[in-house]
């Protein structure tokens, strides 16, 4: 549904040249939410506007339903009809939803059907059905500031919907909203997904985000795709930054085998679907006569399905259980000898939430009328 091949978008800053975005080939399914996971400044906001050509990418194309999208003319709200016409088919929210506070949530949500060419009527409607997808109908004629921010965030949803989308684009749409809120507009996008059959590429420096919602996943960092794939897949995927991220095993591999006696062998498991179930460990401690030490173990639900991951420990050399490690890889497991961290402990990935967390009511959209900015609200909706 969106396919990017090496896009690369340089910014020319103080004499400097700066990749934001550096080769980039992304491959997001019809149907799917993908999430693009990074930490500030890892390029993913000029990603997101390069795939809906609000910024022109300096090299490669973008793809979305079919349709080159490079290949039209114009970009941002200098954008030509058939560039115009495409975009329609994409929408797009934003962390601090920019909405209009002078317009209500209903004129908020008719804003691009104006631009679209509808009549009154027809604007009213849509809209009206809109907030009801969301469910948001009964504060239709309530303005933004009268709303909590989940609910700015659903009529952002609402008017990014107007065009009939297939695709939506966010970009931190849950960065200013409490714990429950995310958690309520992350399930309002998931129902989206699955009753419109529409895609969603989000952008996101939460891993609970993507832990939530995503079926595929890709980590960035420097303008470049470090690590993508199926959320699944990932987790199944010795030494992958991403899984390690979702779903750590806590404890540092190695902490606790000073405490043996002798060599011992460090093996983080990952059990999936009905492998879960069985009682693996307990059948090789009998199988091997092995005396298996648990260090940590957790269950958790990532991306719907259930996984379980589990570090233990037995004595002797790595090579001197060769035949417990087949035995474990023959039951479906994924396993991985726990060596010294990856790439710092867990946590370390990705920044701290912004400071703009504190404020989850903060209106970035600017005041319609001052001078100025018209223009930038109106690109935003198109
Ligand atoms: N309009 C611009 N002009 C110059 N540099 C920019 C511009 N937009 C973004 N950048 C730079 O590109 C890099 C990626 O920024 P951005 O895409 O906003 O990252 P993210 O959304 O992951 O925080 C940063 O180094 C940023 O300073
Ligand atoms: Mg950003």
């Amino acid at each position: 549904m969106i396919t990017t091949t090496d896009l690369t978008k340089v910014y020319r800053s103080r004499g400097r040249d700066i990749a934001a975005v550096d080769g980039v080939s992304l491959h997001v399914e019809p149907g799917e939410v993908y999430g693009v996971i990074g930490r500030s400044g890892a390029g993913k906001s000029t990603l997101i506007r390069c795939l809906n050509l609000l910024e022109r990418p300096t090299s490669g194309t973008v793809t979305v339903d079919g349709q080159d999208l490079t290949a039209l003319a114009g970009r941002g709200s200098r954008a030509g009809r058939p560039l115009r016409r495409a975009r329609t088919g994409i929408g797009m929210i934003f962390q601090h939803f920019n909405l209009l506070s002078s317009r209500t949530v209903q004129g908020n949500v008719e804003l691009p059907l104006e631009i679209l060419g509808l009549t009154r009527r027809e604007r009213r409607r849509k809209a009206l059905d809109l907030l009801d997808l969301v469910g948001l109908a009964e504060r239709a004629r309530a303005y933004p500031a009268q709303l909590s921010g989940g609910q700015k965030q659903r009529v952002g949803i609402a008017r990014a919907l107007a065009g009939d989308p297939k695709v939506l684009l966010s970009d931190e749409a849950t960065s200013a909203l409490d714990p429950d809120t995310t958690r309520s507009v992350l399930r309002l996008l998931r129902d989206l997904n699955q009753r419109l059959g529409l895609t969603v590429l989000l952008i996101t420096h939460e891993m609970d985000v993507v832990k939530t919602v995503c079926d595929s996943a890709a980590l960035m960092e420097g303008g470049r795709i470090l690590e993508s794939g199926r959320v699944h897949d990932l987790l199944a995927t010795p030494g992958s930054r991403l899984a390690r991220e979702l779903f750590p095993f806590g404890g540092e591999a190695g902490a606790d085998a000073g405490a043996a006696e002798g060599p011992v062998t460090v093996l983080d498991l990952t059990f999936h679907g009905e492998g879960a179930a069985r009682p693996v460990v307990s059948r090789l401690a009998r199988a091997h006569d092995a005396d298996v030490s648990i260090l940590g173990a957790a269950l958790d639900t990532v991306a719907g399905r259930q996984i379980g991951r589990m570090r233990i420990q037995l004595p002797g050399r790595p090579e001197e259980n060769a035949a417990a490690l087949a035995f474990l890889r023959e039951q479906g497991l994924t396993v991985e000898t726990a060596g010294p961290p990856i790439a710092g402990p867990p946590g370390t990935l990705l920044d701290k939430p912004p400071a703009q967390a504190a404020a989850p009511d903060a209106e970035a959209a600017p005041a319609p009328g001052a001078p100025g900015t018209a223009g930038s609200a109106r690109e935003d909706v198109r």
